[in-house]
């Protein structure tokens, strides 16, 4: 059965459709790559912007997309070609489409990483590390040549295991339990990083801003942050959107989502610099910040090793509902546009995405692959987050702020309650002229038109 054809599953319940674009909101992004980036940007002045960004242009994106996708109940590109049939406003849904792949392609990589750590922790090879020996381990293990590869394969198929077989909800199921283990798990390590001697340098670090640390190019990467952590500008809140029942409240749906979103993320960051700090941990270390405090910080827990092994899988299934959620984009354009299977799509570009991810999991140091300057894996990122994605989220509010007919916008968003037509207003203000203008001026500065 195709999930977008006539008979069109929904989600059962609001909550439901919460959980299930969470699921795809929280992953990597909030706990492996906010903390490297807050440290690479100068700290509390960049989670500033960070939640400015998901207030102002985050959460009524995630509205927009709710919108578009409920309205036409389509995928992302069928979506824009039945608003606006004809025109070349399909680009924001082909460039999803591509966004995707291309973030799959990477994020395996990383997931990888992940759960070599959670095996590892098992065997007890991370027990009584100290920062050094961390870094060491991290470092030898993604510039090795197959581990890497093997460990970025087999969440690769795990990945397009799930969504060829269609058993997505499955995975929803379990993670309705799983998910919130994760949470109070990042909440015992809030309070051991906390109460780490030496600590309080980066409580500092992370919460007293100083702005003179921000530059052009830290403005665009909080802006990319919040897109690539709330799953914006490529189409998956689309598809979400186009499962949330008529009943249902969108403006809530988007509300909570985006809320979820930015606890984790705030969360992880307060695990991570407290304890850097009291460790010694440079918190500008880039993209290895997370794997090298971790296991220092789990060494200094009662049954840490346990701990170490529980967090690595769980962080690993969150970021499986992740990744899930980039195949399904993909997938769902060909089956829905191109009448292809289900199964084929999902092998056929789950495998070109472990392809494509091969020079980024090589260029943490087995060869030396640049682009620009940076990694491959990083330069896929950057390319991804900090331009098609917010590209992609530009031509979205766009396109429902200028093309699409006022009323139906309104009636849409205001359908299942939830908001006065004054926060609708508002809303509809802010996907017009806030958010257009505001993604265009950081682009302008980012490249340095001013
Ligand atoms: N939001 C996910 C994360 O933070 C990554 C993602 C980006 C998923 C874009 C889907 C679409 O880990």
């Amino acid at each position: 059965m195709e999930l977008a054809q006539a008979a069109r599953s929904q989600w059962k319940s609001r909550l439901g459709a919460v959980l299930a674009a969470a699921g795809s909101a929280v992953g990597l992004g909030n706990i492996w790559k906010f903390p490297y980036l807050v440290g690479a940007n100068g700290g509390a002045a960049f989670v500033l912007l960070y939640l400015a960004f998901v207030l102002l242009i985050g959460i009524p994106l995630i509205m927009t997309e709710f919108v578009v996708g409920r309205k036409t109940t389509r995928n992302p590109v069928g979506a824009f070609r039945e608003l606006a049939p004809g025109t070349a406003w399909v680009i924001p849904g082909i460039s999803g489409v591509v966004a995707g792949f291309l973030i799959l392609s990477f994020y395996s990589v990383v997931a990888g990483w992940v759960l070599r750590y959670a095996v590892t922790s098992l065997l007890g090879a991370l027990s009584g590390l100290n920062p050094e020996g961390a870094a060491a381990l991290f470092t030898e293990f993604i510039g090795g040549t197959w581990a890497p590869l093997f460990w970025h394969l087999l969440f690769m198929a795990l990945t397009v295991y799930i969504v060829a077989a269609g058993v997505q909800e499955g995975i929803e199921k379990w993670s309705k339990i799983l998910m919130p283990g994760l949470f109070i798990l990042v909440i015992i390590l809030v309070i051991r990083s906390l109460t780490l001697p030496g600590s309080h340098p980066g409580i500092a670090y992370y919460l007293q801003p100083d702005f003179s640390a921000l530059t052009g190019k830290s403005v665009l990467a909080a802006l990319g942050q919040m897109f690539f952590s709330l799953s914006l500008g490529m189409g998956c809140m689309i598809t979400y959107g186009s499962y949330i029942s008529r009943q249902d409240s969108l403006v809530k749906t988007a509300g909570q989502v985006g809320l979820i979103d930015t606890l984790v993320a705030l969360l992880a960051g307060l695990v991570i610099f407290p304890a850097a700090f009291a460790f010694g941990i440079e918190p500008g270390a880039g993209p290895g910040l997370v794997f090298i405090t971790l296991p220092a910080i789990f060494a200094q827990m009662p049954l840490g090793q346990f701990f170490a092994c529980l967090f690595f899988l769980l962080l690993a299934i969150a970021a499986l509902t992740s990744s899930i959620s980039l195949l399904e984009t993909v997938v769902a354009y060909f089956v829905d546009e191109k009448d292809w299977g289900r199964r084929q799509t999902a092998v056929v570009w789950g495998g070109l995405a472990f392809l494509a991810g091969i020079p980024s999991a090589l260029s943490q140091g087995a060869v030396n692959l640049t682009v620009f300057g940076l990694s491959f894996l990083d330069a896929v990122d950057y390319l991804t987050s900090n331009i098609l994605l917010p590209l992609g989220g530009l031509l979205t509010a766009l396109f429902v702020g200028w093309r699409m007919r006022q009323e139906d916008v309104l009636a849409e968003a205001l359908q299942g309650g939830g908001m006065t037509t004054g926060m609708a207003q508002v809303w509809y203000f802010l996907v017009r002229t806030i958010a257009p203008l505001a993604i265009g001026l950081i682009f302008a500065n980012a490249i340095g038109l001013f």
